[in-house]
């Protein structure tokens, strides 16, 4: 019967026992409808990871806000908070611009222009200005409207070179400042300088200045007599205006107060006074050099 050992039979029969031993050494000996739990130890790398989450974990309450308290949390050893941060950043946006605007302050409009990015800096800076200040008598888009001059096109009272928008906005049109830009046209009507029927033929030959085609009439010759005699001094023999005055071009087809009889009327019977406030004082010397290369670059300005 020995020999039964040697029995394919057998050691197969001995081969079951022994694996059946050997998963019974490496269970935990909890039995689940015949699934048994293995004890085996967790991956490495898992185990690996696992602690460099706790550290990570603890280190973080540590140095963070993690703890809640009554206002809110604990502050963590870094004392970071949204409003700290928030703060650095501003902190870091104040530094750039405090670069750009010294330049600013510094440099002549020329060299301004000169630089790109400063120029991007101050347009932009111009632009958020203008809004704030002008818009509410030029229009968001300084397109201007009745008595307010449109600052887009390249037409200009006052004159369109940066150093003309920027002295008009340092002491304005009529501003009672000092230096004020201030001319005034006489109330030729009201002063009784010019009859109802003679301030008609100028208005007929001013609107023939602008118009394309070519007019002759009594009225029109008989208002050219009358604009030689009241009216060049101030917007010159050919009508074209003059900048050094705020006496507009009466040749082009622009008009600040309107071309219709009516308009034409009350501007040569009362004169009109367009008054722009002054900025000096009011905005600081870098926000107006700003507005000016803004405004210039709405317009073109050469002119
Ligand atoms: C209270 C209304 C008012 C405000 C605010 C105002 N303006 Fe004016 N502005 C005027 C009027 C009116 C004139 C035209 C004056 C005239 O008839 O000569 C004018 C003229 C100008 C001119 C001259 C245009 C030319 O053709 O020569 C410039 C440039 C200008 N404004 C820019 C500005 C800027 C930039 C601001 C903001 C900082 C501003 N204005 C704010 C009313 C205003
Ligand atoms: C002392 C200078 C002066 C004289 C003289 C003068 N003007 Fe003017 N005129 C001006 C000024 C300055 C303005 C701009 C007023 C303003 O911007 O508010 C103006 C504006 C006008 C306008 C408005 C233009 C527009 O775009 O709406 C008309 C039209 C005009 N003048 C016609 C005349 C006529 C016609 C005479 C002669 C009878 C005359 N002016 C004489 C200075 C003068």
């Amino acid at each position: 019967m020995s020999d039964n050992k040697n029995l394919p039979e057998n050691s197969a029969k001995n081969n079951q026992e022994n694996s059946v031993h050997e998963n019974d050494a490496n269970t935990t000996g909890h039995e689940w409808d015949g699934i048994r739990e293995y004890n085996i130890g967790a991956p490495r790398w898992w185990l690996i990871v696992w602690i460099i989450c706790i550290i990570w974990g603890v280190g973080y309450w540590f140095f963070y806000p993690a703890i809640p308290n009554a206002h809110g949390s604990n502050q963590g050893a870094l004392k970071w908070s949204k409003y700290s941060q928030l703060e650095e950043s501003q902190q870091e946006i104040t530094e750039k611009k405090a670069v750009h605007l010294e330049k600013i302050s510094r440099l002549s409009f020329q060299e301004i222009q000169q630089d790109q990015q400063l120029m991007e800096f101050a347009l932009n800076g111009g632009k958020s200005a203008f809004r704030e200040n002008c818009s509410a008598c030029h229009g968001q888009g300084a397109q201007g409207a009745k008595g307010y001059p449109n600052l887009n096109d390249d037409d200009w009272l006052w004159g369109g070179k940066i150093e003309d928008i920027y002295q008009t906005l340092l002491y304005g049109i009529r501003s009672g400042h000092d230096k004020a830009r201030a001319n005034q046209m006489p109330s030729f009507g009201l002063d009784k300088v010019l009859k109802k029927d003679e301030i008609n033929s100028t208005i007929e030959y001013v609107l023939s200045l602008s118009s394309k085609t070519q007019q002759t009439s009594n009225a029109i010759n008989l208002g050219e007599t009358i604009f030689k005699n009241n009216c060049v001094a101030c917007h010159g023999v050919d009508a074209k205006g003059n900048q050094k005055l705020g006496a507009p071009n009466l040749t082009d087809a622009i008009w600040l107060y309107g071309n219709n009889k009516e308009d034409l009327y009350q501007t040569i019977y009362f004169a009109r006074a367009g008054v722009m406030p002054f900025w000096q004082n009011r905005l600081d010397d870098n926000t107006i050099k700003q507005l000016a290369l803004y405004v210039h670059s709405l317009g073109g300005g050469i002119k």
